[in-house]
């Protein structure tokens, strides 16, 4: 085989790779993809976009798998993960769960963050609705099966309680939060992310 011809099958070769066989990049170069929207520490600024600092390892890296699916529907992070290789989802999970939480950003409405507690701490007796400390914890750092919401902003979570409450998010095991939010109104949703966005660690 001559030099050409040699040259000619290599360039076919590379043409013909499928994209699941394009080279994985450096997590440093990913991570400056995601720090245009949930900042590189995970402290995300930007109320639309959840904070993903100190969160577990494994919701973060399932969340990725279940925007790919499409049981959690968002038309941004389908768009990012439609970019990765799903090797790269635990990589990614692990450095966001490694942050320090920040603190949250409070209430902008004092009064309605008061009406939050009591759903956060009681629930909604009158409508069956659970106490979110009862899987949450009472400062909302989870565990390993329910997601830390500590601080987390009220802009994100007032959306995913509507996206349970409309099905947009299936991704709930046994649909437990889609039942919870189903049973909330607009105002009791806005209530809760007020306290919510609130909340601070306790101290162990
Ligand atoms: C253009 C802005 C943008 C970029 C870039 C972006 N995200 Fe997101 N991310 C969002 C938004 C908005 C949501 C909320 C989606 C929803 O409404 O469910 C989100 C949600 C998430 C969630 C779910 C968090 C939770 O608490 O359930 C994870 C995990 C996540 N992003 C990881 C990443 C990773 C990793 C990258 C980089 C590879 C990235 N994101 C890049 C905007 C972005
Ligand atoms: C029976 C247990 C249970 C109760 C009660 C409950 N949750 Fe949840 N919640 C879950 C589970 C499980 C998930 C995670 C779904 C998943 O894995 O994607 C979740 C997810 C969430 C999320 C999404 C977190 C993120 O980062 O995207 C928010 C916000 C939330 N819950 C708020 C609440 C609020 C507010 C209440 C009270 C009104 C509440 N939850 C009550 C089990 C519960």
């Amino acid at each position: 085989m001559t030099f050409s011809h040699h040259c000619a099958a290599l360039l076919l070769a590379a043409t013909v790779l499928p994209v699941h066989a394009q080279e994985v990049p450096p997590l440093a170069e990913r991570l400056q993809v995601c720090a245009a929207c949930h900042n590189a520490d995970g402290n995300s600024t930007i109320a639309e976009n959840p904070r993903l600092a100190g969160l577990d390892a494994g919701y973060l890296a399932r969340q990725l798998a279940d925007f790919k699916s499409g049981s959690r529907q968002s038309p941004i992070m389908a768009g990012i993960v439609a970019g990765l290789h799903e090797q790269e989802f635990k990589p990614l999970a692990a450095h966001f769960s490694k942050q320090k939480p920040a603190p949250g950003a409070g209430a902008a409405d004092a009064k309605l963050a008061l009406l939050g507690k009591e759903i956060f701490d009681e629930g909604i007796v009158g409508n069956a609705v659970p106490a979110c400390s009862g899987c949450h914890n009472e400062d909302g750092s989870g565990t390993d099966k329910y997601p830390r919401i500590t601080g987390q902003h009220t802009a994100y979570v007032v959306q995913q309680l509507t996206n349970f409450k409309n099905g947009l998010r299936a991704n709930d095991g046994k649909a437990v939060m889609q039942a919870v939010a189903k049973r909330m109104n607009e105002r009791e949703i806005h209530a809760v992310a007020e306290y919510v966005a609130t909340l601070k660690e306790s101290e162990e």
